[in-house]
């Protein structure tokens, strides 16, 4: 790709805007033909659910100028969220003055959970499990040898005493399994479920759930960018001037909030997570995996906290950093039958699970620092309100060129309501 930023890709109709991505990506158009057939065909989504009626879509548009580790991508995300994509691509555009975004990713190693009830001695019982371990990893091993050919498998065991649970003590067993660019759920539940035999005779105990754990704190991604302090600075609609050290300082001290309450650490992770979700999802993987990963890794110091950390480096610039759990695949599942999660996922180039791990919390990172900035600055209502205002006058009944103008006259009386989208629209067809 030669570049992520396309000047003025906002103000083209929707149809040119495909044919100028596919000349940025270098792709055929015929590649990207999937995000303007419906995504999924009827007959697809047949095949991937039961009892299906349909299919339902989602607005899906391109967070544009994200650097992320030194390449240049174009980033597809569903969402139905007015100001996220425009949010996420301005702030990308002021990562990129300072090299974009870089990005660290784990192995990608998934937990799966064994647990073991009517285990009589569990202190014995753990130590033979783990005097067992290697077989017990070769046991794994041979039931995908895919995996272990293609560089993942069973890398090791855990045992673990729960003493406190409302049943009494038991043992929980966690295998680690490297699942390489998959998402992991199926070759790790059915690695469990192998186990249980083997386990039962070792321990004399009773098998009883067999499930990958979505905390998937062994597959995580951290993000960072810098933003030069003279990118911060701005004047508002309103003329009022934002000095850059205002604005730094400002959303120091908007991360401060997140990091100490848990009230407001929720507000702020839903935003990291309007990115995160909005690529996760137009790539086809399971984002309710990634929405329970995130916020229960955001729990694990016992206090539910911020997953970024803001602040600034010796030179004065802002600096971000976001760490969670990052459990998505390139192949399997729908990112293998859906066109448009398979279109998606040829546009961002990724050749590994962690590069797109990388870009999907670079995305997270951006929209945070949007929301940030825009509520220790202007708060925001004003960049949410011109959008929203469009759905208002949708939601009233606006069709065609009356949209716009109704939602224009709404922000500039500052009435975004539907009974006044209503009342406009009904004095038009008088
Ligand atoms: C809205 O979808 C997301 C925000 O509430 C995030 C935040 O408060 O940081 C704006």
């Amino acid at each position: 790709m030669s570049t992520s930023r396309i000047a003025g890709f906002y103000n083209l109709p929707l149809d040119q805007r495909l044919r100028k991505l596919a000349d940025a990506a270098k792709l055929d158009l015929a590649d990207l033909a999937a995000f303007q057939e419906n995504g999924l065909p009827a007959a697809q989504a047949d095949k991937m659910v039961e009892n299906a009626i349909g299919t339902y879509s989602l607005p899906l548009g391109i967070g544009l100028n994200f650097i992320v580790d030194g390449h240049e991508v174009l980033v597809p995300m569903a969402i139905e969220e007015p100001s996220v994509i425009a949010g996420a691509s301005y702030m990308a555009k002021l990562a990129r003055t300072a090299g974009g975004f870089t990005t660290i990713s784990s192995e990608p190693e998934m937990i799966g959970q064994i647990q073991i009830l009517d285990v009589r001695d569990l202190v014995h019982a753990s130590m033979e499990i783990m005097n067992h371990k290697d077989e017990l990893l070769a046991e794994v091993d041979a039931v995908d040898p895919v995996i272990k050919k293609i560089g993942g498998g069973a890398r090791d065991l855990e045992v673990r005493i729960m003493e406190d649970s409302p049943i009494g003590p038991f043992l929980v067993v966690h295998l680690i399994y490297d699942v390489r660019d998959a998402m992991g759920a199926n070759a790790v539940n059915t690695a469990c479920e192998k186990l249980a035999a083997s386990l039962e005779k070792i321990t004399g105990g009773r098998v009883h759930l067999r499930i990958l754990s979505n905390l998937a704190d062994r597959r995580l991604v951290t993000a960072h960018c810098t933003i030069p302090l003279n990118e911060l600075g701005f004047i508002a609609d309103d003329g009022l001037i934002f000095t850059g050290q205002q604005v730094r300082d400002g959303i120091i001290e908007a991360w401060a909030f997140a990091a100490v309450d848990p009230y407001r650490a929720a507000t702020h992770n839903k935003g990291i997570m309007n990115g995160v979700d909005a690529v996760v999802i137009a790539t086809g993987n399971d984002w309710r995996a990634i929405e329970a990963g995130a916020h229960a890794y955001a729990s694990s110091s016992g206090c539910y906290t911020s997953l970024s950390t803001w602040g600034k480096d010796a030179n004065g610039d802002l600096t971000g950093e976001l760490t969670m759990p990052m459990a998505v695949g390139i192949v399997g599942g729908a990112t293998r039958v859906h066109p448009a999660a398979q279109a998606a996922l040829k546009l961002l180039g990724v050749k590994t699970a962690s590069e797109l791990a990388g870009i999907i919390a670079s995305v997270g990172l951006a929209q945070n620092l949007a929301a940030l900035r825009a509520l220790a600055t202007e708060g925001i209502q004003r960049g949410h309100m011109s959008l929203h205002a469009r759905q208002v006058a949708i939601a009233a009944g606006a069709t065609g060129d009356l949209i716009e103008k109704i939602a224009l006259q709404m922000v500039t009386e500052k009435k975004v309501r539907i009974d006044r989208a209503e009342e406009i629209l009904q004095a038009r067809n008088k």
